[in-house]
């Protein structure tokens, strides 16, 4: 089983270097999916509100037994309201059978209608009161970071944010770390953008030995990225682990970069209305 580090977050959180994406994965088949996963190492789990796969994910990380295992949800736009969010909150915790959910985020800032940090408010209070262990946010940009910071004196221990090599985010990651933020990256495969059969990734890949995702995956490891790589395949589950001693040289770190070219596949966080 690989070694996973650990890294230093906000007030002592330590968070898995690698977690496992579960968008899809649902029902006894998502649990059973997710129970590979955390057979072969996994600590980390991203599950979210609007997945409507909380129960699943979770019963996986109940009927392991273990207690380092960290189950991620994520508040839906339509409940940002304070009074709100806090119900949705309670509704995740009865979802999944958790005592105490280990780390929840905004999902969206749906900067239009201006209630995130009305949200994240709920999430330091629900924090306060133990319903939570870790808060964070997700597809927030360096004004939303600094308004819930100004006004709570709380800073998100981790932003959840696209990364791959087409659309790496080089600033929006600097905006992170000079904030103390972790980035997490989301579809880290990059197989909507294409990035597993871009000529460069091929060719690195082949020099190290290891397939097109696999480098990918490293690749966001090296940077300090989070990736939460989705599989239902225990196989695949296992190989996207085992990335973390895959170290690529600096001239192939600088020609994975020349192929950023501005083509997210998710939303623009500065207009998409998630709900
Ligand atoms: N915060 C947000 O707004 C946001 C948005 C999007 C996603 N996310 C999170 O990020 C996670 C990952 O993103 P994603 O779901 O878009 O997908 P992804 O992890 O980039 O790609 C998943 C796809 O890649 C395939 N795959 C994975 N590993 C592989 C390997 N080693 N070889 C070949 N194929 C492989 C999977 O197929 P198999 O299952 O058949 O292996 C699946 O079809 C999501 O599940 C979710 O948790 C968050």
């Amino acid at each position: 089983m690989p070694d996973i580090p650990l890294l230093d977050g906000q007030d002592g959180a330590r968070i898995p270097a690698i977690g496992l994406g579960t968008y899809d994965l649902r029902g006894a088949a998502g649990t059973a999916a997710v129970a590979t996963a955390i057979d072969a190492g996994y600590r980390l789990l991203d599950s979210a509100f609007n997945y409507d796969n909380e129960g699943a994910v979770a019963r996986a990380a109940r009927d392991s037994g273990r207690d380092d295992v960290i189950f991620t949800t994520k508040l839906p736009g339509r409940y940002h309201r304070h009074d709100l969010a806090r119900f949705a909150i309670e509704e995740s915790l009865l979802r999944s059978g958790l005592d105490r959910l280990g780390l929840v985020l905004i999902h969206w800032p749906n900067p239009k209608e201006g209630l995130y940090a009305e949200a994240w408010r709920a999430l330091v209070e629900a924090r306060a009161d133990g319903l939570v262990e870790m808060i964070g946010v997700s597809n927030f940009l360096p004004e939303h970071l600094d308004r819930i910071i100004d006004e709570t004196g709380v800073t998100p221990v981790l932003n959840q944010i696209e990364v791959h090599p087409s659309w790496p985010q080089d600033d929006l990651r600097r905006a992170n770390a000079e904030r103390g933020v972790l980035t997490e990256g989301w579809s880290p495969a990059g197989e909507k953008a294409g990035d597993p059969e871009h000529e460069t990734i091929v060719r690195i890949a082949r020099a190290h030995d290891v397939e097109p995702r696999r480098l990918l995956l490293a690749w966001a490891v090296q940077l300090g990225v989070i990736p939460l790589p989705r599989s239902r395949d225990a196989q695949r589950q296992a190989q996207n682990l085992d990335v973390v001693g895959i170290e690529l040289t600096e001239d192939e770190l600088g020609e994975i970069a020349a192929i950023a070219d501005g083509d997210f596949v998710g939303a623009d966080p500065a207009e998409h209305q998630e709900f």
